[in-house]
C-alpha cells in the first residue's frame, strides 16, 4: 500500500513527493461574548502535489481522440488514478501542463483548460488527494482525524489551505491574502493564536507568507509553526525531474513523455538545490562531456534545451532564498535513514536514465536541506526546535504516531 502511495505520488512531478499559549489555554470570553475553546486553531499547508485540483475543459483541440475536449463541469484532475493510465495520461499531461510567457514571467493553462483548487478552508482536499479516499492518496488524514478525536472540528478550528502547487508564491498572491484572512478569522473566533502545520514545499510557502507579515501580526496571530519535511535548500531529485523526467520506475509512463509536463511546473524549478546550503564545488549532475554544480543552472537549462527553465529559476529563486527567520516559534521535524537522491550520473544526457547517487534524507528531501531551520536558532528570539525522525519517509511521516504525538504536545502543552 505504501510503496504504491509513493509510487503514485512520486510518479507525477517530484513524482513519489509549529509560545505564547497563555491567552488560549483557559476558557475565556471572545469579543462577541462567545466562550472560546482551549485549543489553538490549526491550519494545514500542504506540499507539492499535496491537495486536489479540478479542471473544466472547452478546448480547441486535443492530443488524442480519446481525450475530452469539453466537459460540462469540473472534474478531479489531481489525484485521479483513472487519468494516469496509458493513453489517458496523454490527455492529462496536456491539461495539467502550464505555458510560460517569457515576457510577463507568468504561467497560464493551455487554451480552454480551467484549473481550480477545491476546498480552501476545508480539510478534505488535503486529507486525501483522491476524492474517492483511496488509501493510496492519504495525506493529512491521520493528523486531522487524531485532532478531531481530541475535540477539533473539521472546517472550523482545523482547516486546510490548499493552493495551486504547480506554481511558486510569485504567482499565488491571492492565496496569501486568503490565508491571512482565514488565520485572522480563526484566531478571533478562538480568542487565541493559530498553529500552522506545513509539509514539504508548504514550508517554503509558509516561510514566504511569514516573511511578508509584520512582526506585530505574527505575535498576535501565530502560536507556532510546525514544519514537517521542509526542503529549505531545495531537493536534489528535481534535477533529474527537469532533465529527464521521472516516472519513478512505473514502466507504463515514459519519463520523456511526462518530462514535458514536469518541466512546466514552476514549483519544481523553484525547488532545485540552493547555493546557500549546497557546497559550490559538489557535482550534482555529471555527463560524459561536463559536470554541473548548483552554480551552473543557466548552462544546465541551455544544455537540456529548456531555457524557459532558467527564466523560471531567476523569477523564483529570490522568493525565500535568504532564509529569513520566520519570527514565530518553529518546530522542525524531519525524516532520516531513507536513501535520498543526491546527484546523478548520466551516460546519455539528458534523454538517458541516470545512475542515482544516494545520500541521507527522507527519500525525497535531502537531510542537508531539512536541517536548515537550525540556522534560525539565535537569529530570532522565538525558539527553534529540531526533531529527527529516524526511518521516516517523506510522506509516511505524516501518518507516524511520533509525528502526531509531537503535534498534540505542541497544541496542548503550555
Ligand atoms: C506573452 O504576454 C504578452 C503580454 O501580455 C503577449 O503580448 C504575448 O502574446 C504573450 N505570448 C504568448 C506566447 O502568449
Ligand atoms: C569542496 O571544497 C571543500 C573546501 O575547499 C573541500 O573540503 C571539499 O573536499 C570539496 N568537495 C569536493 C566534492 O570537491
Ligand atoms: C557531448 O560530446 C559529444 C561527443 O563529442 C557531442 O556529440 C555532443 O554534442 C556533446 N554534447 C554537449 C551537450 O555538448
Ligand atoms: C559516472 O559513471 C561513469 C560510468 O559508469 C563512471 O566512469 C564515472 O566515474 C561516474 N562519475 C561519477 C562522478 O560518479
Ligand atoms: C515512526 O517514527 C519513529 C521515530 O522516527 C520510528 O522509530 C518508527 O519506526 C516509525 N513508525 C513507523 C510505523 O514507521
Amino acid at each position: 500500500m505504501h510503496s504504491c502511495h509513493r509510487l503514485i505520488l512520486a510518479s507525477l512531478q517530484l513524482l513519489c513527493l509549529l509560545l505564547s499559549f497563555t491567552n488560549s489555554i483557559s476558557l475565556k470570553k471572545c469579543s462577541q461574548g462567545r466562550t472560546c475553546s482551549d485549543r489553538p486553531p490549526v491550519v494545514l499547508i500542504p506540499g507539492d502535489l499535496g491537495n486536489q485540483l479540478e479542471a473544466r475543459l472547452d478546448k480547441p483541440s486535443v492530443v488524442h481522440y480519446v481525450c475530452y475536449k469539453k466537459t460540462a463541469d469540473y472534474f478531479t484532475l489531481w489525484l485521479n488514478l483513472e487519468l494516469l493510465v496509458p493513453v489517458a495520461i496523454d490527455c492529462w499531461i496536456d491539461n495539467i501542463r502550464l505555458l510560460y510567457n517569457r515576457t510577463t514571467h507568468l504561467t497560464e493553462a493551455p487554451p480552454g483548460v480551467d484549473v481550480r483548487v477545491p476546498g480552501f478552508g476545508k480539510t478534505f482536499s488535503v486529507e486525501y488527494l483522491d476524492p474517492s479516499k483511496q488509501s493510496v492518496g492519504m495525506y493529512f488524514f491521520t493528523i486531522v482525524q487524531s485532532l478531531v478525536e481530541l475535540g477539533y472540528t473539521r472546517d472550523d478550528d482545523i482547516r486546510g489551505a490548499p493552493y495551486d502547487w504547480r506554481k511558486a508564491p510569485n504567482e499565488n498572491k491571492e492565496y496569501f491574502l486568503q490565508l491571512q484572512h482565514m488565520i485572522e478569522e480563526m484566531a478571533e473566533k478562538a480568542g487565541g493564536p493559530v498553529v500552522l502545520i506545513a509539509h514539504s514545499m508548504g514550508n517554503m510557502y509558509t516561510l514566504y507568507f511569514l516573511n511578508h507579515q509584520p512582526q506585530a501580526w505574527k505575535d498576535r496571530y501565530i502560536k507556532a509553526f510546525v514544519s514537517l519535511g521542509p526542503p529549505w535548500a531545495g531537493v536534489a531529485k528535481t534535477l533529474r525531474v527537469v532533465a529527464t523526467g521521472d516516472n519513478n520506475r512505473i514502466p507504463v509512463i515514459s519519463p520523456l513523455k511526462i518530462r514535458s509536463q514536469q518541466r512546466t511546473a514552476v514549483s519544481t524549478i523553484w525547488l532545485l538545490p540552493y547555493a546557500h546550503s549546497w557546497p559550490p564545488n559538489k557535482t550534482m549532475v555529471s555527463t560524459p562531456n561536463t559536470t554541473y554544480t548548483v552554480k551552473d543552472y543557466q548552462r544546465f537549462f541551455k544544455d537540456i534545451d529548456y531555457e524557459d527553465g532558467w527564466a523560471m529559476r531567476e523569477d523564483t529563486e529570490p522568493l525565500v532564498s535568504a532564509l529569513k527567520p520566520p519570527g514565530v516559534p518553529v518546530h522542525c521535524l524531519y525524516g532520516t535513514g531513507i536513501p535520498t537522491a543526491e546527484s546523478f550520473n548520466y551516460t546519455t544526457f539528458p534523454d538517458g536514465e541516470p545512475t542515482v547517487i544516494n545520500g541521507e534524507g527522507d527519500g525525497t528531501v535531502n537531510l542537508l536541506s531539512a536541517i536548515q531551520c537550525k540556522r534560525w536558532m539565535g537569529q530570532q528570539t522565538q525558539p527553534v526546535y529540531m526533531t529527527e525522525l529516524p526511518g521516516n519517509e517523506h510522506v509516511a511521516m505524516l501518518s507516524n504516531m511520533t509525528t502526531v504525538s509531537y503535534i498534540k504536545n505542541v497544541l496542548f502543552s503550555p
